[in-house]
């Protein structure tokens, strides 16, 4: 299984205040060092979290496999282009959305799709499509030269226990008319720890991209070692003359919390 972490929060964090870290280069070197097999970017038409200097700058400086998602427009075309990515996803976009909401109906937006495989084609990107596991869309992925699909499983991810059976039922489905077609597969959005599991053990499943959910864990679980650097550094410089917090003043401040 080859496993792509989308780091497109990376990016949120640091446009955040609009500083020049966390480096998404670096970002990028910690997860290839950690067992990622490459890096997904989603370069959204409003710039909200990944910018063109970022995408540039992993073309240049990450030494691994980069899959950029984008809508199927003709400037993200012209970007992929120039920049050639390993991998283009297209997905679908809208502005308001707080992320990629469905997969790209494929059908319905054939002459697009058409027009950034001639593109991929012409710069030899591998070109994936970000679909729901429904077959129609699988078929057309293929007449559309497609060399894979991804299925979209945000719906698996948000659904009651109950129904979840069905829909790894029809992911299974589509996986194996994808595969028939000689499509890769992928699949991605919502995953977790907690859910990854009866995803990752369809075996037609060759791809997994994840972001969001390795960003919260990465928070929660390097909080504890930011904490003991920062201490560490703050006591390093203290002056050893400064004399410890007098305990009236102790005792006053846990007063005045109602200790
Ligand atoms: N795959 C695609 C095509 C996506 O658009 C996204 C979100 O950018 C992901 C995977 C990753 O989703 P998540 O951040 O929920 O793990």
């Amino acid at each position: 299984m080859r496993l792509h972490i989308n780091i497109d929060h990376v990016a949120t964090l640091r446009n955040q205040r609009d500083t020049s870290y966390p480096d998404l280069v670096e970002a990028a070197r910690v997860c290839m060092a950690a067992g990622a097999d490459g890096i997904t970017v989603h370069l959204r038409e409003d710039r909200r979290h990944i910018r063109d200097a970022d995408v540039w700058a992993l073309r240049e400086r990450h030494e691994g496999l980069l899959n950029l998602e984008m809508a199927a427009t003709a400037e993200m075309a012209a970007i992929a282009a120039e920049v050639k990515p390993d991998v283009v996803t297209l997905v679908p976009e809208k502005r308001e959305e707080r992320t990629t909401e469905g997969g790209l109906d494929v059908e319905k937006m054939r002459e697009a799709v058409a027009k950034v495989a001639a593109v991929c084609q012409k710069a030899g990107i591998k070109l994936s499509l970000f679909i729901e596991p429904n077959l129609e869309q699988v078929r057309a992925s293929k007449e559309l030269g497609a060399s894979q699909v991804e299925f979209h499983t945000g719906h698996y991810c948000e659904a009651p226990p109950a129904e979840r059976k069905q829909l790894l039922a029809d992911l299974e489905g589509a996986v194996e008319l994808a595969e028939s077609l000689g499509l890769e597969v992928a699949a991605g959005h919502g995953l977790n720890v907690e859910n990854v599991g009866p995803v990752a053990a369809i075996s037609g499943i060759r791809e997994l991209n994840i972001g969001h959910s390795v960003i919260c864990s990465a928070v929660m679980i390097g909080l504890g070692a930011a904490v003991q650097e920062l201490r560490a550094v703050v006591e390093s410089d203290r002056p050893t003359s400064v004399p410890a917090q007098p305990m009236h003043l102790i005792a006053e401040s846990a007063a005045s919390r109602g200790k």
